[in-house]
């Protein structure tokens, strides 16, 4: 016969497993989201390097440090950093006049490369997060589709 004392002891370690694992279910639902904002992230820079080569290479170079001379750096840029909504707008609709970049003037032209939204935020997310740059904020098609001209 068990006890009424020995059967509420079990009923109590029966009950702690049960809570302990909704914790420890609780706990691994977080990580999975985390995980999961993560690989759309690491999808989009793998997409946006494609179209990095594609589309920017020629004259941004593999280094992304730009040409020395008209063409601006992307790797350390302060206007890629600092000018978000700016880097979105260039990006979808081509960039001319003079801008900044490192303290330094540039007064070139950038044509419109002819990308979608999505790609837009996808080769951002890469120049954003490659070389020396990392920007955890990623952008997405919603904030692209924002911009206007
Ligand atoms: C035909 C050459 C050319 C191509 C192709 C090109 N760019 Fe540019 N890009 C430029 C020039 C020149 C400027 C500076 C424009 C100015 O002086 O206003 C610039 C400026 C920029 C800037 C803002 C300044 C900076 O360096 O942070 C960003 C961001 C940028 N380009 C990203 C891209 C991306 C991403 C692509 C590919 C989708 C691309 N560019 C394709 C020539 C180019």
């Amino acid at each position: 016969m068990i006890s009424k004392k020995k059967s509420s002891i079990i009923l109590l370690v029966l009950g702690g497993l049960y809570f302990s694992n909704i914790t420890a279910f609780t706990t691994n639902r977080n990580y999975v989201s985390i995980a999961e904002q993560q690989t759309s992230l690491q999808k989009s820079i793998a997409n946006g390097k494609e179209l990095y080569v594609e589309f920017c290479v020629q004259c941004h170079l593999a280094t992304g440090k730009g040409n020395g001379s008209t063409v601006p750096p992307l790797d350390g840029s302060d206007w890629l950093t600092k000018k978000r909504t700016e880097s979105i707008h260039a990006i979808k609709y081509g960039q001319m006049g003079e801008i900044l970049v490192n303290s330094k003037k540039y007064n070139g032209a950038m044509p419109p490369p002819g990308l979608s939204d999505e790609e837009v935020a996808d080769v951002l997310n890469y120049v954003q997060n490659s070389w020396s740059n990392k920007q955890n904020k990623m952008v997405t098609v919603d904030e692209v589709a924002k911009v206007k001209k």
